[in-house]
């Protein structure tokens, strides 16, 4: 196995690892910086558990490479939260319900965040496309669908 020193913006800090670059980029958040908000599900890309912004597009870090995300911005659902407290989308995912065993609720909030930060007045069509790829079993996803919505309504208040 062949390492490297991959540097890149992690939640807004500069970083640099000696790692494998085939690792992904799932693993090398959980285990090397021990952010383990980021969720693994199927390892496959078919869940959006694992969903964190690569230079602000959602994006499945189980697919992503380590050695790809040399000189990005990577954000984690670990950055969102100020002194403790929940963000914006954070706080509207418990106000509507959306959170039950909670394993998608990190993926799901970090696409929300990608739509908000490229579209901040998406409609209920725009927030379903938005969140296709992120998988939830116990919701039946109105609840994150209106969620979602609430946020970008008090983005735009
Ligand atoms: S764990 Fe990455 S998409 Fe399921
Ligand atoms: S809240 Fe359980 S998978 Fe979505």
């Amino acid at each position: 196995m062949k390492k490297e020193i991959i540097k890149f913006i992690l939640n807004g800090e500069q970083v640099e690892v000696y790692v494998d670059p085939a690792k992904s980029l799932l693993h090398l958040l959980r285990n090397d910086f021990g952010l383990t908000g980021s969720k693994e599900g199927c390892g496959q890309g078919e869940c959006g558990a694992c969903t964190v912004l690569l230079d602000d597009l959602a994006v499945n870090s189980c697919l992503i490479p380590a050695g790809k995300v040399s000189g990005c911005s990577v954000v984690t659902i670990e950055a969102l939260s100020r002194d403790g407290k929940p963000d914006f989308v954070q706080e509207s995912f418990v106000e509507k319900g959306a959170v039950q065993c909670g394993f998608c609720s990190p993926g799901m909030i970090m696409s929300a965040h990608a739509l908000l930060k490229q579209n901040p007045r998406p409609d209920a069509m725009e927030v379903r496309t938005a969140i296709s790829g992120n998988l939830c079993r116990c919701t039946g996803y109105k609840q994150i669908e209106e969620a979602i919505l609430l946020s970008a309504e008090k983005l735009n208040k």
